[in-house]
């Protein structure tokens, strides 16, 4: 069964008590749960993963290219959180390891600071998904999962 990547940056582990007025109450836990749900029901699994560290996001995302290479992955669900404002590492992550993203944002960026508007993923991701809280991780695990079955084979 080939795997979704779910990959998380900064202080979204704190989903649930951060801030709840801008995103919510549901926890990081609820939206793993969320994940894996859809990833089932799309015959996939998922591989979740947070960290507060650019470099895990660079790490795992050329780790995703290898394992899309070999067939083993339909490419990775990505909130870069704060990253995503700043971080060209991860975006050229993205397109040196040829990564499917499907970039999601919990609250809608556009609607918040000036800052927010930028985002260095958006150019190199397969689709961009924001403003619907925690079912656009749900959206873009069923993307993939129909991007995946257009574009690649299952291995043998
Ligand atoms: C976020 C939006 C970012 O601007 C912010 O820094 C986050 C979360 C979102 O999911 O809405 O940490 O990516």
């Amino acid at each position: 069964m080939r795997t979704v990547h779910v990959l998380q940056g900064p202080n979204l582990n704190l989903l649930g008590t951060r801030e709840p007025g801008v995103y919510g109450t549901e926890t990081y836990a609820d939206a793993i749960a969320q994940c894996e749900r859809a990833a089932a029901a799309n015959g996939l699994v998922a591989d979740a993963r947070q960290s507060n560290h650019e470099g895990d996001l660079v790490d795992w995302l050329q780790e995703v290219g290898r394992e899309v290479a070999a067939g083993r992955s339909v490419g990775a669900v990505l909130n870069p959180g704060a990253l995503t404002h700043t971080s060209v590492a991860i975006r050229d992550a993205i397109s040196g390891a040829q990564v499917p993203v499907v970039e999601v944002h919990l609250t809608n960026v556009h609607a918040r600071e000036d800052f927010r508007h930028l985002s260095y993923v958006s150019p190199v991701a397969r689709g961009v998904v924001i403003g619907l809280g925690t079912f656009g991780y749900e959206l873009a695990v069923q993307a993939l999962a129909s991007l995946a079955t257009t574009t690649q084979e299952e291995p043998r």
